[in-house]
């Protein structure tokens, strides 16, 4: 196991579309994926796409705290290879979000509040959730970066954009109106 160095916004890597993995129970992806992980840990981030350690290849890890979640249930460490998201409805949401590829930068972008994934796990099996809110944010943000897409590419007032440091000193009549407005984590 090893931690990885995570490519900046602005590296060309981040900035190309992610090849399907041919074999999911590949040895070398299976140690890949235990790379991310505890990349992601060390960081810390609650998910991490593989193009963010420099490979272009169409895999997610992620963890969501249940504090995040509507539900308050943990959803646990989760990999998604080569996933696919559908959107369920059409309510759209905004919240803070941060990126392990932008260190210390955060902002507010809309995702759709419910979605459903699939994809293969390590066994190469596929399987399908449903997901709303935060876990259904961290998903469609991780599997953005395998289309080259980073969260200031979505957002549509860059205004909130920024350091997270400087924005948390922001009078709290600013953020007060929002619901979720805890700091975007890195992810
Ligand atoms: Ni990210």
């Amino acid at each position: 196991m090893a931690i990885l160095k995570i490519a900046r916004m602005g590296h060309p890597v981040l900035m190309g579309t992610a090849q399907p993995v041919e074999d999911p129970k590949d040895p070398r992806i299976h140690g890949l994926i235990a790379d991310m992980v505890e990349t992601m840990a060390d960081a810390p981030g609650i998910g991490l796409a593989a193009p963010q350690v420099h490979v272009p290849l169409r895999i997610v890890v992620f963890r969501v705290p249940g504090e995040r979640c509507e539900d308050k249930k943990d959803v646990p460490l989760t990999v998604l290879v080569n996933p696919v998201i559908e959107v369920i409805g059409d309510e759209v949401e905004e919240g803070w979000e941060g990126c392990l590829s932008l260190p210390e930068m955060t902002g507010r972008v809309p995702r759709a509040v419910h979605i459903r994934y699939r994809a293969q796990g390590l066994d190469g099996k596929t399987f399908e959730r449903e997901a709303k809110g935060y876990h259904a944010r961290v998903v469609q943000h991780e599997c953005d970066h395998l289309d080259g897409i980073l969260y200031p590419m979505r957002m549509t007032d860059l205004s909130t954009f920024g350091f997270a440091e400087e924005m948390a000193r922001a009078p709290r009549t600013i953020m007060a109106d929002e619901s979720d407005s805890e700091d975007g984590e890195a992810a």
